[in-house]
């Protein structure tokens, strides 16, 4: 049998401690994972689309079969185009599980050879997003143990040249 390959897709703006378990997870069952940044999302990012790169190639440096790559345009053509198998999602909270189905059938509709799989984090991960991240960043709170070292300080950074722009 040919070896599996897994796309981890997101806007990982940016990767939190929870991203990573996931990934360190899904890097434990598939041959191969790639972490997809997707390039165009509507929202605005805080991170460019390279500090987003940067920050995933640096925490995943030490997982060989991972690789981090970015894609524009639908997910299932992308994973098509890569010849993955699944497609690789966390599930955290019940909240998160409408939104999570929706994409998953829309996406086994669009491509039906495509299953999606749902990893649950760590549950002491279970709480955390990028969004809530930022904010908390943003207010001058502490996001240690909520994203790896080298995002904590691009953060600080990042926050602290935001305000000296305004
Ligand atoms: O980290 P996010 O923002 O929850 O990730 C969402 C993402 C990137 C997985 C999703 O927005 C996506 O796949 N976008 C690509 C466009 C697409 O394929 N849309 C149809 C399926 S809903």
């Amino acid at each position: 049998m040919s070896d599996i390959l897994a796309i981890y897709p997101g806007s990982f703006d940016p990767i939190t401690n929870g991203h990573f378990d996931l990934i360190q997870r899904s890097s434990r069952i598939f041959d191969h994972l790639i972490v997809a940044l997707l390039t165009n999302a509507e929202k605005q990012p805080l991170f460019s689309v390279e500090e987003r790169v940067e920050m995933l190639e640096a925490v995943t440096r030490d997982m060989k079969n991972v690789t981090v790559d970015t894609f524009s345009g639908l997910l299932v053509d992308y994973a098509v185009k890569k010849n993955a198998r699944a497609i690789v999602r966390g599930i955290r909270a019940f909240s998160d599980y409408e939104y999570e189905i929706q994409m998953a059938l829309t996406n086994r509709k669009l491509q039906p050879k495509l299953e999606t799989l749902f990893l649950m984090p760590a549950e002491e991960y279970a709480y955390v997003s990028s969004r809530l991240v930022k904010e908390i960043a943003r207010h001058g709170g502490s996001v240690k143990d909520l994203v790896p070292p080298m995002v904590e300080e691009r953060l600080s950074r990042k926050i602290v040249s935001t305000i000296d722009e305004v």
